[in-house]
């Protein structure tokens, strides 16, 4: 079978533990399988944000804690980090995260009109350092193209990158983009560095960062 989208990740499984693989039996409780399945009532909800390869999901997991007003849909394929943060949301009986366990290409392709995302975060998309590998990355323009179809006008894209050549990449494909433009508004900024964040500033990298919003 042909996949619709080249993978741009290294792997789903991993290694998991006993205590993950018995929270991944709740995964129904907590995931969305289409877009239609994010509905995020007004009455609880004022904004709705898109975390897109959460890892451990110590930052979706902070902020969704620290900000109950919102909505945050976790996008991760891998499943160790998907174990954890059920772990993390039953035992602080967490309301308002939901969970994309997939590739977020493809819940994006299928949503034809629904904008809906006020901000949009990307911390380290996996970096395929190799130059043969680059086409896996993430960001590229074909990937804003189906992104902007769901972030509202104005709506927030955050991406960070400890890969200098990947930040060069980033950066022309979103100077070049017509969704997207600089912006210096957050909408909920990223308060601490991630463990790939870290471990990037450890092996002797810089973070680049990259703050846009959705044309009007
Ligand atoms: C380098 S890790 C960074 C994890 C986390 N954001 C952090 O900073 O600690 C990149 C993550 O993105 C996930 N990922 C890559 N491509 C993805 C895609 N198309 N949809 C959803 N997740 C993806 C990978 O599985 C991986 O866990």
């Amino acid at each position: 079978m042909r996949l619709r989208f080249l993978p741009s990740f290294v792997k789903r499984r991993g290694r998991i533990t006993n205590n993950q693989e018995e929270n991944l039996k709740s995964l129904p409780d907590y995931s969305i399988s289409t877009f239609d399945d994010i509905d995020p009532d007004p009455s609880k909800f004022s904004h709705c944000c898109l975390e897109i390869g959460f890892g451990n999901a110590e930052h979706l997991y902070f902020q969704a804690m620290n900000n109950p007003e919102v909505l945050f849909i976790g996008s991760e394929v891998y499943m160790s980090g998907i174990g954890t943060l059920i772990g993390n949301i039953q035992k602080e009986k967490i309301i308002n995260i939901k969970i994309f366990p997939d590739d977020i290409r493809i819940l994006l392709d299928e949503n034809k009109d629904k904008q809906i995302f006020d901000a949009v975060k990307i911390i380290c998309p996996d970096p395929w350092p190799k130059e043969r590998h680059h086409k896996r990355r993430l960001i590229n323009a074909d990937f804003l193209k189906l992104l902007h179809n769901s972030v509202k006008s104005e709506g927030n894209l955050f991406i960070s990158t400890d890969w200098a050549d990947y930040a060069e990449g980033i950066k022309e494909t979103l100077e070049k983009s017509t969704y997207f433009e600089p912006s210096d508004d957050f909408f909920l900024k990223k308060e601490f560095l991630t463990k790939f964040e870290q471990r990037g500033l450890d092996e002797g990298r810089e973070i680049f960062e990259f703050n846009f919003q959705k044309k009007n």
